[in-house]
Protein backbone atom coordinates (compact mmCIF):
# COMPACT_ATOMS: atom_id res chain seq x y z
CA UNK A 1 0.00 0.00 0.00
CA UNK A 2 2.95 2.69 0.85
CA UNK A 3 4.05 2.19 -2.87
CA UNK A 4 1.57 4.02 -4.37
CA UNK A 5 2.30 7.73 -2.56
CA UNK A 6 6.11 6.93 -3.53
CA UNK A 7 5.24 6.02 -7.11
CA UNK A 8 3.07 9.02 -7.85
CA UNK A 9 6.34 10.88 -6.47
CA UNK A 10 8.10 9.30 -8.40
CA UNK A 11 6.25 10.20 -11.83
CA UNK A 12 5.79 13.73 -10.59
CA UNK A 13 9.37 14.64 -10.19
CA UNK A 14 9.71 12.82 -13.50
CA UNK A 15 7.07 14.78 -15.25
CA UNK A 16 8.98 17.59 -13.84
CA UNK A 17 12.29 16.93 -15.10
CA UNK A 18 10.72 16.57 -18.07
CA UNK A 19 8.86 19.53 -18.49
CA UNK A 20 12.17 21.74 -17.27
CA UNK A 21 14.41 20.05 -19.78
CA UNK A 22 11.92 21.09 -22.60
CA UNK A 23 11.61 24.23 -21.45
CA UNK A 24 15.01 24.81 -21.13
CA UNK A 25 15.41 23.35 -25.43
CA UNK A 26 12.62 25.24 -26.24
CA UNK A 27 14.17 28.60 -24.73
CA UNK A 28 17.63 28.03 -26.26
CA UNK A 29 16.68 27.25 -29.26
CA UNK A 30 13.74 29.56 -29.90
CA UNK A 31 10.94 29.31 -32.53
CA UNK A 32 11.29 26.33 -34.83
CA UNK A 33 12.43 27.58 -38.33
CA UNK A 34 10.03 27.47 -41.08
CA UNK A 35 10.00 23.95 -42.88
CA UNK A 36 12.52 23.78 -45.27
CA UNK A 37 12.39 20.20 -47.86
CA UNK A 38 15.19 19.02 -49.79
CA UNK A 39 17.04 16.37 -51.76
CA UNK A 40 19.99 14.92 -51.72
CA UNK A 41 21.08 12.82 -54.38
CA UNK A 42 23.89 10.10 -53.38
CA UNK A 43 25.65 8.24 -56.40
CA UNK A 44 28.73 6.20 -56.29
CA UNK A 45 29.78 8.46 -58.80
CA UNK A 46 31.69 8.42 -62.06
CA UNK A 47 34.73 10.47 -63.55
CA UNK A 48 33.70 9.34 -67.24
CA UNK A 49 32.13 11.36 -69.54
CA UNK A 50 29.94 8.80 -70.74
CA UNK A 51 27.89 8.22 -67.17
CA UNK A 52 26.57 12.48 -67.11
CA UNK A 53 23.53 10.76 -69.77
CA UNK A 54 22.61 8.49 -66.34
CA UNK A 55 22.74 11.09 -63.78
CA UNK A 56 21.29 13.92 -65.95
CA UNK A 57 18.39 11.54 -66.43
CA UNK A 58 18.10 10.82 -63.09
CA UNK A 59 18.01 14.64 -62.25
CA UNK A 60 15.29 15.45 -64.81
CA UNK A 61 13.02 12.51 -63.40
CA UNK A 62 13.56 13.88 -59.61
CA UNK A 63 12.87 17.09 -61.39
CA UNK A 64 9.87 16.81 -62.96
CA UNK A 65 8.17 14.41 -59.65
CA UNK A 66 9.34 17.29 -56.98
CA UNK A 67 9.61 20.61 -59.04
CA UNK A 68 9.30 22.71 -55.94
CA UNK A 69 11.90 21.06 -54.30
CA UNK A 70 16.01 21.78 -54.21
CA UNK A 71 18.08 18.96 -55.59
CA UNK A 72 21.53 18.89 -54.24
CA UNK A 73 23.87 15.51 -55.41
CA UNK A 74 26.77 14.17 -53.92
CA UNK A 75 28.92 11.16 -54.56
CA UNK A 76 30.35 8.58 -51.92
CA UNK A 77 33.61 6.96 -53.67
CA UNK A 78 36.28 9.36 -52.70
CA UNK A 79 38.48 8.24 -55.35
CA UNK A 80 35.87 9.60 -57.62
CA UNK A 81 35.64 12.84 -55.79
CA UNK A 82 39.94 13.36 -55.98
CA UNK A 83 39.82 12.38 -59.95
CA UNK A 84 36.98 14.89 -60.39
CA UNK A 85 38.43 17.48 -58.46
CA UNK A 86 42.08 17.32 -60.64
CA UNK A 87 39.73 17.36 -63.69
CA UNK A 88 38.35 21.05 -62.11
CA UNK A 89 34.84 19.28 -61.09
CA UNK A 90 34.30 19.62 -57.24
CA UNK A 91 31.23 17.24 -55.85
CA UNK A 92 30.68 17.17 -52.10
CA UNK A 93 30.81 13.54 -49.98
CA UNK A 94 27.06 13.19 -48.11
CA UNK A 95 28.98 14.18 -45.18
CA UNK A 96 29.89 17.84 -46.67
CA UNK A 97 26.43 18.09 -48.69
CA UNK A 98 24.43 17.21 -45.70
CA UNK A 99 26.53 20.02 -43.53
CA UNK A 100 25.92 22.66 -45.95
CA UNK A 101 22.33 22.14 -46.61
CA UNK A 102 22.05 22.25 -42.63
CA UNK A 103 24.00 25.17 -43.07
CA UNK A 104 21.63 26.76 -45.29
CA UNK A 105 18.77 26.05 -43.02
CA UNK A 106 17.02 22.75 -44.45
CA UNK A 107 14.85 20.98 -41.89
CA UNK A 108 13.70 18.12 -43.65
CA UNK A 109 16.27 16.45 -46.24
CA UNK A 110 14.92 13.14 -47.82
CA UNK A 111 18.22 11.43 -49.32
CA UNK A 112 17.82 9.21 -51.71
CA UNK A 113 20.80 6.28 -52.46
CA UNK A 114 21.23 6.16 -56.31
CA UNK A 115 23.31 2.84 -55.42
CA UNK A 116 22.14 -0.46 -57.07
CA UNK A 117 21.95 -2.97 -54.20
CA UNK A 118 22.48 -1.82 -50.20
CA UNK A 119 25.86 -3.06 -50.28
CA UNK A 120 29.13 -1.43 -48.47
CA UNK A 121 28.79 2.50 -50.16
CA UNK A 122 24.63 2.09 -48.88
CA UNK A 123 25.91 1.26 -45.27
CA UNK A 124 28.41 3.93 -45.24
CA UNK A 125 25.64 6.40 -46.19
CA UNK A 126 23.40 5.22 -43.77
CA UNK A 127 25.89 5.66 -41.22
CA UNK A 128 26.47 9.54 -42.27
CA UNK A 129 22.81 10.03 -41.83
CA UNK A 130 22.03 8.15 -38.50
CA UNK A 131 25.47 10.35 -37.60
CA UNK A 132 23.77 13.83 -38.73
CA UNK A 133 20.09 12.40 -37.46
CA UNK A 134 21.75 12.40 -33.77
CA UNK A 135 23.40 15.72 -33.92
CA UNK A 136 20.34 17.71 -34.22
CA UNK A 137 20.19 21.01 -36.23
CA UNK A 138 17.75 19.31 -38.73
CA UNK A 139 14.07 18.45 -37.71
CA UNK A 140 14.09 15.49 -39.78
CA UNK A 141 16.63 13.34 -42.40
CA UNK A 142 15.43 10.23 -44.27
CA UNK A 143 17.08 7.72 -46.70
CA UNK A 144 15.45 6.32 -49.38
CA UNK A 145 16.33 2.45 -50.16
CA UNK A 146 18.48 2.08 -53.01
CA UNK A 147 17.37 0.06 -56.40
CA UNK A 148 16.52 -3.09 -55.04
CA UNK A 149 15.39 -3.35 -51.67
CA UNK A 150 12.41 -5.12 -51.21
CA UNK A 151 10.19 -7.74 -53.34
CA UNK A 152 8.25 -5.36 -55.23
CA UNK A 153 11.96 -3.54 -56.12
CA UNK A 154 12.95 -7.27 -57.44
CA UNK A 155 9.67 -7.66 -59.33
CA UNK A 156 9.82 -4.02 -60.95
CA UNK A 157 13.68 -4.70 -61.72
CA UNK A 158 12.72 -7.96 -63.63
CA UNK A 159 9.91 -5.64 -65.75
CA UNK A 160 12.35 -3.00 -66.27
CA UNK A 161 15.30 -5.50 -67.60
CA UNK A 162 12.74 -7.32 -69.82
CA UNK A 163 11.80 -4.17 -70.93
CA UNK A 164 14.92 -2.35 -72.37
CA UNK A 165 16.43 -5.90 -73.80
CA UNK A 166 17.88 -5.07 -77.73
CA UNK A 167 15.02 -5.12 -79.62
CA UNK A 168 17.10 -6.96 -82.61
CA UNK A 169 17.77 -10.08 -80.10
CA UNK A 170 16.43 -13.54 -81.11
CA UNK A 171 14.70 -15.84 -78.24
CA UNK A 172 17.90 -18.00 -78.50
CA UNK A 173 20.67 -15.65 -78.14
CA UNK A 174 21.47 -14.66 -74.46
CA UNK A 175 21.53 -11.25 -72.59
CA UNK A 176 24.35 -11.16 -69.96
CA UNK A 177 24.26 -7.92 -67.58
CA UNK A 178 27.28 -7.03 -65.57
CA UNK A 179 26.77 -6.23 -61.97
CA UNK A 180 29.19 -4.32 -60.09
CA UNK A 181 29.34 -7.01 -56.96
CA UNK A 182 30.77 -6.71 -53.56
CA UNK A 183 32.31 -8.57 -50.73
CA UNK A 184 28.82 -7.15 -49.07
CA UNK A 185 26.44 -10.10 -47.96
CA UNK A 186 24.06 -8.05 -50.01
CA UNK A 187 26.15 -9.26 -53.12
CA UNK A 188 23.29 -12.25 -53.03
CA UNK A 189 20.87 -9.80 -54.93
CA UNK A 190 22.21 -10.09 -58.00
CA UNK A 191 22.06 -14.48 -58.29
CA UNK A 192 18.35 -13.73 -56.63
CA UNK A 193 17.39 -11.44 -59.39
CA UNK A 194 18.62 -13.76 -62.17
CA UNK A 195 16.74 -16.35 -60.52
CA UNK A 196 13.50 -14.15 -61.26
CA UNK A 197 14.41 -12.95 -64.53
CA UNK A 198 14.95 -16.43 -65.67
CA UNK A 199 11.16 -17.59 -64.71
CA UNK A 200 10.14 -15.00 -67.52
CA UNK A 201 13.64 -15.32 -69.82
CA UNK A 202 15.98 -17.86 -69.23
CA UNK A 203 18.67 -16.72 -71.58
CA UNK A 204 19.00 -13.36 -69.45
CA UNK A 205 22.25 -13.53 -66.95
CA UNK A 206 23.34 -12.30 -64.48
CA UNK A 207 27.36 -11.41 -63.73
CA UNK A 208 29.61 -9.42 -61.32
CA UNK A 209 32.36 -8.04 -62.25
CA UNK A 210 33.50 -7.78 -58.60
CA UNK A 211 31.58 -10.84 -57.11
CA UNK A 212 29.39 -13.66 -57.58
CA UNK A 213 28.70 -15.09 -60.03
CA UNK A 214 31.69 -14.17 -62.18
CA UNK A 215 32.41 -13.90 -65.90
CA UNK A 216 33.41 -18.02 -65.58
CA UNK A 217 30.40 -18.91 -63.72
CA UNK A 218 28.38 -17.04 -66.57
CA UNK A 219 30.29 -18.97 -69.48
CA UNK A 220 29.21 -22.20 -67.96
CA UNK A 221 25.47 -21.41 -68.22
CA UNK A 222 26.20 -19.95 -71.67
CA UNK A 223 27.88 -23.17 -72.87
CA UNK A 224 24.81 -25.34 -70.66
CA UNK A 225 22.25 -23.24 -72.84
CA UNK A 226 24.53 -23.92 -76.06
CA UNK A 227 24.13 -20.20 -76.10
CA UNK A 228 25.93 -18.67 -79.50
CA UNK A 229 25.38 -15.36 -79.60
CA UNK A 230 25.49 -12.64 -76.23
CA UNK A 231 24.40 -9.23 -75.67
CA UNK A 232 26.60 -7.54 -73.35
CA UNK A 233 24.92 -4.68 -71.19
CA UNK A 234 26.04 -2.93 -67.99
CA UNK A 235 23.48 -3.59 -64.77
CA UNK A 236 24.55 -0.16 -63.41
CA UNK A 237 23.75 2.99 -63.41
CA UNK A 238 26.16 4.13 -65.86
CA UNK A 239 28.18 2.84 -68.53
CA UNK A 240 31.53 3.85 -67.05
CA UNK A 241 34.85 2.88 -66.73
CA UNK A 242 33.52 -0.75 -65.87
CA UNK A 243 31.36 -1.08 -68.72
CA UNK A 244 33.77 0.24 -71.20
CA UNK A 245 36.63 -1.82 -69.65
CA UNK A 246 36.01 -4.86 -67.95
CA UNK A 247 32.84 -5.45 -69.98
CA UNK A 248 33.72 -4.45 -73.85
CA UNK A 249 37.03 -3.40 -73.42
CA UNK A 250 40.26 -5.25 -75.96
CA UNK A 251 41.98 -6.81 -72.63
CA UNK A 252 41.94 -10.58 -72.68
CA UNK A 253 40.41 -10.32 -69.07
CA UNK A 254 37.20 -8.25 -70.48
CA UNK A 255 33.98 -10.08 -70.52
CA UNK A 256 33.96 -9.77 -74.56
CA UNK A 257 37.52 -10.94 -74.67
CA UNK A 258 36.95 -14.11 -72.18
CA UNK A 259 33.35 -15.06 -73.94
CA UNK A 260 35.05 -14.69 -77.69
CA UNK A 261 37.75 -17.03 -76.91
CA UNK A 262 34.77 -19.47 -75.76
CA UNK A 263 33.23 -19.27 -79.43
CA UNK A 264 30.75 -16.72 -78.35
CA UNK A 265 30.14 -13.87 -80.58
CA UNK A 266 29.31 -10.99 -78.69
CA UNK A 267 27.39 -7.55 -79.29
CA UNK A 268 27.88 -4.80 -76.43
CA UNK A 269 25.49 -2.02 -75.59
CA UNK A 270 26.74 0.80 -73.90
CA UNK A 271 24.11 1.91 -71.82
CA UNK A 272 23.97 2.43 -68.13
CA UNK A 273 20.57 1.53 -66.10
CA UNK A 274 19.56 4.82 -65.07
CA UNK A 275 19.24 5.99 -68.56
CA UNK A 276 16.00 3.81 -68.67
CA UNK A 277 13.07 6.23 -66.94
CA UNK A 278 11.86 2.17 -66.09
CA UNK A 279 14.67 1.63 -63.83
CA UNK A 280 15.17 5.60 -62.60
CA UNK A 281 11.58 5.62 -61.47
CA UNK A 282 12.03 2.79 -59.08
CA UNK A 283 14.64 5.17 -57.53
CA UNK A 284 11.92 8.30 -57.84
CA UNK A 285 9.51 5.85 -56.19
CA UNK A 286 12.13 5.27 -53.08
CA UNK A 287 12.86 9.25 -52.89
CA UNK A 288 8.74 9.97 -53.17
CA UNK A 289 8.32 7.74 -50.32
CA UNK A 290 11.20 9.24 -48.09
CA UNK A 291 9.30 12.72 -49.04
CA UNK A 292 6.05 11.67 -48.07
CA UNK A 293 6.94 11.60 -44.24
CA UNK A 294 7.60 15.29 -44.43
CO1 LIG B 1 34.05 -0.61 -59.25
Amino acid sequence: MKRFPCLSLCLLIALSVTLMVAGTAAAAHGPTPSKQVGILLVAFGSSEASARVSFENIDRRVKAAHPDVPIRWAYTSAIIRAKLAKQGQVLDSPEVALARMRDEGFTHVAIQSLHTIAGEEFHDLRRTVGAFQMMGGMQRILLGAPLLATQEDMARAVEAILATLPRERKADEAVVLMGHGTPHPANAFYAALMFQVQRKDPNVFIGCVEGYPDIHEVQALLTERKIRKVYLMPFMSVAGDHAKNDMTGDDEDSWKSVLTRAGFACQAILKGTAEYDVFVDIWVDHLGGALGHF
